[in-house]
């Protein structure tokens, strides 16, 4: 059997992340794994559950007895056998992921699973810290990058309900936190390819991802 390779994509929100990976790894015909939607997925199942998730022994307590489950083919991600593929993509998962993801047992329950599914299957995985703590010794660790305004833009072509000036200020406010907590905090590993997407479009940002790996000879 070939060993497993784990191609690490991290990069802070609106940056285009999920579709640039999803892509990357139907181009390769390897695993999509996105972390960000078990972070989504587990804050949506505390809060469904009554746990406030400012609240740090609750969280630990929740944490103890939740079991999640990603299905990489299918897309689908699950807490306590209730699915919720289709609620991780809204803004209110993504704040309260961001505010869950601050907390040192979820991280570590996560993280462990992150690593069981890596192990098993060659994948493209994408999240904040696959590249620094989830998988340091991944055969490849990109880390996607453009300014704020250009995430934002981005990210209000994806909520066309919501408007730029929350957008914007919701972005920066989760940049704030996913970078300064004390758990793995979001930045580029040390031996990380960082790529500017800013003047970049998805499949511009797909064609210079590839181009590194094959210059690599990894894909
Ligand atoms: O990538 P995303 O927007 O789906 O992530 C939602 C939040 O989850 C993000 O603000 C921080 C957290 N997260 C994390 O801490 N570590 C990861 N590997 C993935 C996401």
């Amino acid at each position: 059997m070939a060993p497993v390779i784990v191609i690490a994509v991290d990069g802070p929100g609106g940056v285009g992340k999920s579709t640039v990976s999803r892509t990357l790894a139907k181009r390769l015909g390897l695993a999509y794994v996105n972390t960000g939607a078990m972070y989504r997925a587990y804050a949506l199942a505390a809060i469904k559950k009554g746990v406030d998730i400012h609240d740090k022994e609750a969280l630990e307590g929740f944490c103890k007895g939740a079991s999640i489950v990603y299905d990489a083919a299918k897309g689908s991600v699950s807490v306590n056998g209730d699915d919720y593929t289709e609620e991780v993509g809204g803004l209110k998962a993504g704040e309260s992921a961001s505010i869950i993801s601050t907390n040192a047992e979820v991280r570590r329950r996560l993280v462990a699973y992150q690593r069981s599914l890596g192990l098993r299957a060659s994948c493209v995985m994408e999240g904040r810290d696959i590249g620094t703590v989830v998988f340091p010794d991944a055969a490849i660790k990109f880390f996607l990058d453009a300014p704020p305004d250009v995430r934002a833009k981005r990210r209000g072509a994806e909520f066309s309900t919501a408007s730029n000036v929350s957008i914007d200020h919701a972005l920066r406010q989760r940049d704030k936190r996913d970078a300064e907590r004390r758990e793995s905090p979001l930045k580029p590993a040390q031996d990380a390819v960082v790529v500017d997407t800013a003047e970049l479009d998805l499949n511009g940002v797909v064609d210079k991802l590839l181009e590194i790996l094959k210059d690599r000879g990894i894909c």
